[in-house]
């Protein structure tokens, strides 16, 4: 079983340890049999049900409106992702996007948005998901070109989004779109739409390499009353980045289970493996392999909870951190999957293998919420302009 020494370090509370063991017991005892069929979306509805049920989607809400504390711990998403990650990558995403979706009504939200959507949005009821990304408007994301028009009491939003997760299984969808305010960032903002209103449409799915219900929607003249506004008019580049800051270290949480999980599993096999009259783990050459993947896990564990942890003492912006600890997380659980995948020999890529599966299941981590490339951008220009200010 995963090294736990990290939940002793100081950036944890007695409350997130008790947190992370339970949520751990309660992993093994329910998704090891967690059998994954060929339907990714019922799949995800599945463990949606599941994790709401077991009350995991709590930490994503504050607790005026179902949550466990007072303001969502990022410590707790961390960890919730980090353990659910190590179990299973459809839980993961699946507890990723009921936070992802619903944090920037959390974050910016008024009470009548946190009523009608949080709470169930923690008890399952409600699927969540967060659409930012259309085809000219991935990496840019201030490049958004679906628009929405002030019109009556209310906005009417045309235009089309891509790479969303959850498309066509959501409830709700936190939309991004120009309302002009502005040129460029300054001239975007956020709406709740609801699958149900008139004018929304799911186009098509997109599969890609491992279990991820993603896909592209459509708003034909789809009218969103003015309640729906996250936000001032103007502010939607904002509100997505806030959320973003919040989430981005939560995704090297999620990379860091995977890991985590595929250390274990290349541990067992190389110690369970003897070749040349000698278990595995005693060829220098393997244990080089150990070595390196007990650094870059610790490493990113560090980066990941240092970020979740300055947010929750309270810092206003922790884009830097979470950027770092993004970057860092998924890039080096890329390479210890690879090298679990080595040491397992043939059996690291039979498919279906618990390691060949977090091989194809890291991959995507790497690019969604901000590739590595615009991780890198983003570190630059914050280091930069701490030096500026220094000067
Ligand atoms: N918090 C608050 N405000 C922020 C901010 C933050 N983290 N980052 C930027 N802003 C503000 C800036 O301060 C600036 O405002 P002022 O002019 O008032 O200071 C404004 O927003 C514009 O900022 P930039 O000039 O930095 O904007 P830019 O256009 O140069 O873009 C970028 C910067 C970092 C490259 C940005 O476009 C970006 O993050 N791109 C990646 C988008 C992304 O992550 N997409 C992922 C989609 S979601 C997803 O993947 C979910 C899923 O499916 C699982």
């Amino acid at each position: 079983m995963s090294d736990k020494s990290f939940l002793s370090w100081p950036f944890f509370s007695d409350q997130c340890r008790a947190y992370s063991k339970e949520l751990g017991s309660w992993c093994a005892a329910n998704l090891n049999d967690f059998s994954e069929s060929e339907d990714e979306r019922a799949d995800a509805k599945r463990l949606v049900g599941l994790l709401g049920e077991a009350g995991w989607f709590k930490a994503a809400v504050p607790q005026k409106f179902g949550g466990v504390d007072a303001f969502p711990s990022v410590r707790k998403l961390a960890l919730t992702r980090e353990t659910l990650g190590y179990y299973s990558g459809l839980a993961d995403f699946v507890a990723a996007m009921q936070a992802l979706g619903s944090m920037p009504i959390t974050l910016l939200g008024t009470d009548d948005q946190k009523d009608r959507y949080l709470e169930k949005t923690a008890r399952g009821e409600l699927i969540s998901t967060f659409a930012l990304s259309e085809s000219k408007a991935g990496s840019d994301a201030a490049a958004i070109e679906t628009e929405a028009v002030a019109d009556g009491g209310g906005f009417i939003l045309n235009g089309e989004k891509t790479w969303i997760s959850n498309a066509g299984i959501a409830d709700y969808y936190v939309v991004f779109a120009r309302t002009g305010e502005a040129p460029g960032a300054k001239g975007l903002s956020a709406f709740v739409v609801e699958a149900d209103m008139p004018g929304f449409e799911f186009v098509s799915e997109i599969p890609i390499t491992s279990p991820h219900p993603l896909g592209t929607i459509k708003f034909n003249d789809c009218r969103v009353p003015a309640i729906n506004r996250i936000g001032e008019g103007g502010a939607g580049f904002k509100v997505a980045m806030a959320t973003l800051d919040v989430m981005r270290s939560t995704v090297g949480a999620a990379a860091l289970g995977f890991a985590r999980r595929a250390f274990d599993e290349a541990l067992r096999r190389v110690t369970g493996r003897e070749l040349f009259g000698q278990p595995l783990s005693e060829f220098q050459l393997t244990q080089a392999k150990i070595a390196d993947m007990a650094t870059e896990i610790d490493a990113s564990a560090l980066l990941v909870y240092r970020a979740a942890w300055a947010k929750d003492a309270g810092a206003e912006r922790i884009t830097r951190e979470a950027s770092l600890a993004k970057l860092h997380a998924t890039e080096s659980a890329q390479q210890t999957i690879d090298k679990a995948v080595q040491l397992l020999g043939g059996l690291g890529v039979v498919r279906e293998n618990t390691v060949e599966r977090l091989y194809r299941d890291i991959r995507p981590l790497r690019i969604y919420e901000g590739t590595s490339e615009i991780q890198k951008i983003v570190i630059a220009r914050q280091v930069l302009k701490e030096f500026a200010a220094n000067q």
